[in-house]
């Protein structure tokens, strides 16, 4: 995106602000009209005074007047401009999040919290800076500088070239220092991302650093990135600083000019005292202005970077949008087919999930077991959609998953995450994801069934407890139960439970197993456990293996066909929990 489109579509956000902006405008007009009379007055003032009989107390009132209608013009444009700006950030921002928390997992993923909060923020105040630099600094400034030309021309031209030719060295000088630092400000924005990338990485996982004694390497690691990032700023500083240099003393000697040719032209009588004064007034006025607009102008430089992430972000499109045509899924029984599914989450490297096949009838309980990394929590992913297949389908109640619209897909579907999903929120908020309008007895009842309610009553507050960021205030078994609960209340016609159990001591998970069978009535349920007794009573279990499935059938008939599910069932009995992930 180009500098110039990128500050056009910062500029479109006005739109829905037309009656206010053109207010904006309005004022900032007659501001720019009051500006310029102020030196004529002065002139005029001085002019009378030198002669004797002038109308001095007249041009005096008339300039008092003029500064009382300057200051309320001055103050609706600023209010009304500082109004808009924040209006427009902060819906341009709720924009962006609103796409960020769309976009495919693994893109969210990879990108990580501190980056993408970065781009919202900085995209924000970009934005907020450009709407408020536009209204209050270059468009006052250009309609001054509009109308002072035109009327220095018609009183004195000698001095008007003056101030033209001052105006020309100013825009040359901004237009090299823009050429000079855009690539510049492009790498300053990259390396605040890394920083913030980095700190983001970094608050979120405070216990591990602080386990592993991290600290001072942490740290080290960020202070680098605040040495890239200060290298990346030099540069661009520097030129910022030859720009203050040259604008300061080309405005210099454009004063000494002007009233050394008012100086030779009075000589010759062919300027007045009042005119050489009314120039000197509007060389100051024309230095303020053009400072004004230099110095904004190299701030949408300078965030130019920032706008053009903040709007990649807002037209980044979701993965897998819904099609025109997708409908809802209702009445949903839970009949779910894989036909010859395969998805490849890395080209070329033989990850993912390969000719995978399966009937699931209505309200069967299907266990997925296999080696770590076998592809068990992918192959729910591409039931949930969070993945497309790259060959073949996927079928609820006989409906091709990809015309359905996700909102209904997901609702039809509760899940408990492997890691338990969980917001720095109370406990009742945290529930209220799978219902918001939930009331607070069928949270304890979700809560009950889930094993979790014992635990939730001992909290300060119990239900307004607050469980810290991803839970971390709770023990790993209490975020599972918590976890189970939320998809209990969800109360969907498909449920999968990914290691929703690992966390439990073998008492508990007895008891939420119990929980978890009274959940799986009725409903078509994908668990994936570890351990022999959670999938013993599966109405199939899948053997997975580097992404295909390799055994099917029910418990008994694959301890009997004496293959890799009978070994690692063999091996597991010989174990306390009856755990086969080692043996797997
Ligand atoms: N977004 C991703 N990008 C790259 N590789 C991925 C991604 N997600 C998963 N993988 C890889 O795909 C493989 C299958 O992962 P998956 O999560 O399906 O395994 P799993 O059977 O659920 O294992 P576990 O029992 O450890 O949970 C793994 O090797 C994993 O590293
Ligand atoms: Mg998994």
């Amino acid at each position: 995106m180009l500098l110039a489109t990128a500050y056009a579509r910062g500029l479109s956000q006005l739109r829905t602000e037309a009656r206010a902006a053109i207010l904006v405008m309005a004022a900032n007009l007659a501001l720019g009209a009051l500006a310029l009379l102020d030196p004529i007055l002065f002139g005029k003032v001085i002019g009378a005074l030198a002669q004797p009989g002038g109308h001095v107390w007249r041009y005096i009132a008339a300039w008092a007047s003029l500064s009382v209608i300057s200051v309320a013009a001055g103050v609706t444009a600023s209010v009304f401009a500082d109004r808009i700006a924040h209006r427009r950030r902060l819906a341009a921002m709720t924009r962006a999040f609103d796409n960020a928390i769309t976009l495919p997992i693994a893109r969210v993923s990879a990108r990580g919290t501190g980056k993408l909060m970065q781009v919202v923020f900085a995209g924000g105040e970009a934005l907020f800076q450009l709407l408020l630099g536009f209204m209050r600094e270059q468009l006052p400034a250009i309609f001054a500088l509009a109308l002072l030309f035109p009327v220095a021309f018609s009183m004195n031209v000698a001095m008007a070239s003056v101030l033209a030719a001052l105006a020309v060295v100013y825009v040359a000088a901004n237009l090299l220092v823009m050429r000079k630092t855009e690539t510049g400000q492009q790498r300053v924005n990259e390396e605040a991302q890394a920083y913030y990338g980095r700190l983001g990485d970094v608050i979120s996982n405070v216990p591990v650093v602080q386990a592993y004694a991290n600290l001072k390497s942490e740290t080290a690691a960020l202070q680098a990135l605040t040495g890239d990032l200060l290298k990346a700023l030099f540069p661009v500083i520097r030129w910022y600083g030859v720009l203050t240099v040259l604008t300061r003393a080309a405005s210099t000697l454009a004063l000494v000019a002007i009233f050394g040719v008012g100086a030779w032209l009075a000589q010759h009588g062919r300027a007045s005292l009042g005119e050489i004064v009314s120039f000197g007034g509007f060389a100051g006025l024309l230095i303020g202005r053009l400072d004004t607009l230099s110095g904004s102008i190299s701030g949408v430089v300078r965030n130019a970077p920032a706008m053009r992430n903040f709007f990649d972000l807002v037209d980044e499109r979701p993965g897998s949008p819904d099609r025109p045509d997708a409908e809802a899924l209702e009445d949903v029984r839970g009949q779910i087919a894989f036909e010859r599914v395969s998805h490849w989450i890395v080209e070329e490297a033989e990850l993912g999930l390969f000719d995978v096949s399966l009937e699931v009838p209505a309200g069967a309980t299907v266990a997925l077991v296999g080696h770590s990394g076998a592809g068990k929590t992918t192959m729910m992913a591409l039931m949930q959609r969070l993945r497309d297949p790259d060959l073949g389908e996927i079928r609820i109640d006989g409906r091709d998953i990809r015309r359905l619209t996700l909102a209904s897909l997901r609702q039809a579907i509760g899940v408990v995450f492997q890691d338990a999903g969980l917001f720095n929120r109370s406990i009742a908020d945290n529930l209220r994801l799978a219902r918001p309008g939930a009331s607070e007895a069928e949270l304890t009842a979700a809560l009950e069934a889930a094993q979790a309610w014992e635990f939730v009553k001992e909290k300060p507050g119990g239900l307004d407890y607050v469980i810290g960021e991803r839970g971390q205030l709770l023990s790993g078994g209490e975020r599972q139960r918590l976890a189970i609960a939320r998809a209990i209340l969800k109360d969907a016609p498909i449920l999968i439970l990914d290691e929703a159990t690992s966390a439990l001591d073998t008492v508990t998970e007895a008891k939420v197993k119990q929980a978890l069978d009274a959940a799986a009535q009725g409903r078509t349920t994908f668990i994936i456990a570890h351990r022999l007794s959670t999938v013993m009573d599966a109405d199939l279990i899948l053997v997975l293996e580097k992404g295909r499935i390799v055994e099917r059938g029910t418990f008994e008939s694959l301890v009997a066909s004496g293959g890799r599910f009978a070994e690692m069932a063999q091996a597991a009995r010989l174990t306390d929990g009856g755990a086969f992930s080692d043996a797997a």
